[in-house]
């Protein structure tokens, strides 16, 4: 059965129109729980997600401008990604210091719960995904101050370590879930990062949490809180 929702806040998601963040809003909407995404493309939110929900243009570079974003918000999800070795779109802009800005003006303005989506291998510096722009360090960096900053008292996170990303439907694959980056490779939907991100709202097993997950098998699926079950206390 497909978790229930108990969960009225409203949510921002950054990295709103990259393909995971584009889950991560339909997923909220799936569940009725009222979206604002951030992005630096106005007229590309607007494509993407119509009126239905309430678009905040900025830069992630920009603190006001991911003040703007986060004010009156209860939580922020993340699915922020580089995607050029240097520059405003680069790790160190983006994965390390757009997060860690993220991070910041949320715990500010009061946000109660932080998601984020990182990626399998970030403790490992030998990987050679490192040799672009060091993307899994500055994910690493970026984890090390969401957990630091959001493990206070009446605060929580929740980070999600998947392994290659896939496009496809939710629910369609029984999940494998690992701690303590053990996992060498394995592939997961997109969109059932989203969902592992989203039902985190509300699953108190979820909350303080950080976990690889990759596809186990095709099988449908009911829900997937219960993979929050099998990780260490
Ligand atoms: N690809 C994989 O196999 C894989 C595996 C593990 C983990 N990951 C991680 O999973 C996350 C999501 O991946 P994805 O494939 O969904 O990513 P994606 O489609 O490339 O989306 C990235 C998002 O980040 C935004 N972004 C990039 N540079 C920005 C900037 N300078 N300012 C503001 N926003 C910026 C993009 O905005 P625009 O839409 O405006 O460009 C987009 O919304 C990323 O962190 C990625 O590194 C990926």
């Amino acid at each position: 059965m497909e978790s229930k929702n108990v969960y009225n806040g409203q949510v921002l998601v950054a990295g709103a129109t990259g393909k995971t963040g584009q889950w991560v809003v339909k997923r909220l909407l799936h569940y009725g729980v009222p979206v604002r995404v951030f992005s630096r493309e106005k007229d590309k939110a607007l494509r993407l997600f119509g009126e239905g929900v309430e678009i905040i243009t900025g830069k992630i570079q920009s603190a006001s401008d991911i003040a703007r974003a986060v004010c009156g918000c209860d939580a922020v999800i993340s699915a922020l990604g580089s995607s050029s070795y240097s520059g405003e779109s680069s790790p160190a802009d983006v994965d390390r210091d757009g997060v860690k800005r993220l991070v910041d003006e949320a715990a500010k303005a009061g946000v109660k719960h932080f998601g984020l989506v990182s990626s399998l291998a970030v403790t490992r510096w030998y990987h050679p995904l490192n040799l672009f722009g060091g993307v899994l360090l500055k994910k690493w960096e970026a984890e090390e101050h969401v957990r630091e900053v959001f493990s206070q008292p009446a605060h929580s996170y929740t980070i999600v370590r998947p392994g290659g990303l896939k496009d496809g439907e939710p629910l369609q694959h029984k999940l494998h879930v690992d701690t303590g980056d053990r996992l060498w490779s394995g592939w997961i939907n997109r969109s059932d990062v989203a969902e592992l991100l989203v039902i985190a709202l509300w699953v108190d097993k979820a909350k303080n949490k950080t976990f690889e997950v990759i596809n186990e098998s095709e099988e449908e699926q009911s829900g997937l809180e219960q993979y929050f079950d099998l990780l260490p206390e």
